[in-house]
């Protein structure tokens, strides 16, 4: 298995470009099972998680065609042209759904263009239990009949689904984006409310919309979507990936860096932006992407809550957790979304970290510098959080399972080395 090799210490200059957007991706791959036409999405990144939405969909009949060629000298990830003429085929099956919970976003399409669904129900994963019920109840509440059997969870509509009221009872991204896609098939009006707005789910509606769905309160909490008895094919490029803009962010302000994100925006980072003002950096919009420099003092300690968007990204919280254990003074960072997301604390603290956990809530001692170490740990954001405590560390750190890494951050060794970081690949 791969492995990441960083010596720490340098500090990061010159651009990094920012990919499209893995978590819009996915709900926009699955979105072109509701139409028998053609939908190209462009600035895909070149992502683990991508392939295998790739291959669920063709299972499901989808006809895919790659244009390898990526522009930009290959940063702007590649174009997939998906069409569904026909679903010739409505099970999601465990071993795929195992390896990538998102492949429940097939559910609501499927549904939708089909009358019927049959999708491996998503165990828990090391973030958290992560139940599906808010999918569920939401095409429940569509008129779908949904029964859980031998693992599967097996949905049937009997003509088109309805359109709903639906207020969700709690905010979540996947839940609003399986009944948006259903809505958007469905018969009549839909009204989503206590929806997400996170760019995300606001990339995948003006998709819906350019595809012939009616639909109102994009970027808000409550989403008025008009059914179409037919959607159809268009072009869709795919929003810049904030958690990756974010990810950078951090790296250059843990090693008092300068580097600019290309292709990114401070909309889409607000919350993080504003966090890494107030811990010192200095962050501005530039003609060809977001400015991040720390050249004035210390990290600062800053505390943090986790939040839906427009809050601070819970996807976030393991990179800040790592700023923070080499700040200036204590922070506290609240975990409000998922109950299982600091399995980084114990690597960073072996790294030398000063962090305790209670309950939601880590409090962090900033310690003035980290020592390198073999690490790993169990998931996306918490293994790059691994990347940049190494970045920032005295000596080598290898950190083990790269393949988390590799469905989330494409290729993070060569953006990193590109801006003066010494960071390899080892393979075995
Ligand atoms: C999306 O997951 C992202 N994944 C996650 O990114 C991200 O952490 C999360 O949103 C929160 O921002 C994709 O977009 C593919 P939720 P999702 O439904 O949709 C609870 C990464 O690292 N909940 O908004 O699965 C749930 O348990 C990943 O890229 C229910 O209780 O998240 C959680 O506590 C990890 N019942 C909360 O809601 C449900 O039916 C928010 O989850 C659904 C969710």
């Amino acid at each position: 298995m791969d492995r990441i090799r960083i010596v720490g210490g340098n500090r990061l200059h010159g651009q990094i470009p920012i990919s499209g957007a893995k978590n819009a991706s996915l709900p926009l791959m699955a979105a072109s099972l509701l139409t028998d036409e053609t939908v190209t999405l462009s600035n895909l990144p070149h992502l683990v998680d991508i392939s295998t939405m790739a291959h669920l969909l063709t299972e499901l009949g989808v006809h895919i065609e790659m244009d390898g060629e990526a522009p930009n000298g290959g940063h702007a990830g590649r174009a997939l042209a998906l069409t569904a003429k026909k679903v010739t085929e409505s099970t999601a099956p465990y071993d795929l759904v195992r390896t990538m919970r998102a492949s429940v976003l097939v559910l609501g399409p499927l549904l939708a263009r089909t009358g019927h669904a049959r999708v491996s129900l998503p165990g828990g994963c090391a973030i958290g239990t992560r139940p599906v019920d808010l999918h569920l109840s939401a095409l429940e509440q569509m008129g779908a009949e949904i029964e859980i059997r031998e693992g599967y969870i097996e949905a049937k509509a009997s003509g088109r689904l309805q359109g709903a009221h639906i207020v969700f009872p709690m905010v979540s991204v996947g839940a609003t984006e399986n009944a948006l896609m259903a809505a958007a098939l469905a018969d009549g009006v839909t009204v989503l409310a206590n929806a997400a707005r996170e760019p995300e789910v606001a990339d995948l509606a003006r998709c819906l919309m350019a595809m012939g769905a009616e639909i109102d309160g994009i970027g808000t909490d409550t989403l008025r979507i008009e059914g179409c008895d037919s959607l159809h094919g268009i072009h869709h490029p795919v929003i810049a990936d904030r958690i990756e803009t974010g990810t950078y962010a951090m790296a250059a302000a843990i090693t008092g860096g300068d580097v600019v994100l290309r292709g990114s925006r401070l909309d889409l980072i607000e919350a993080i932006a504003d966090v890494l003002r107030k811990a010192g950096s200095e962050i501005s919009e530039t003609a060809e992407g977001l400015r991040v420099a720390r050249s004035n003092g210390p990290v600062q300690g800053v505390d943090v809550m986790t939040e839906p968007f427009p809050g601070f990204p819970t996807d976030m919280q393991a990179q800040f957790m790592t700023l923070m254990a080499v700040a200036e003074g204590a922070s506290m960072i609240t975990e409000t979304i998922f109950e299982n997301r600091f399995m980084h604390v114990p690597e960073l603290c072996r790294m030398g970290a000063n962090i305790n956990v209670h309950g939601a809530s880590a409090i962090v001692r900033g310690v003035p510098r980290l020592s390198g170490a073999p690490v790993m740990a169990t998931d996306l954001r918490a293994s790059v959080s691994l990347v940049l405590a190494g970045l920032a560390a005295e000596g080598e750190t290898v950190i083990n399972r790269v393949y988390h890494l590799d469905r989330g951050y494409e290729r993070l060794e060569e953006k990193l080395s590109a801006c003066g970081a010494e960071i390899e690949r080892l393979k075995d």
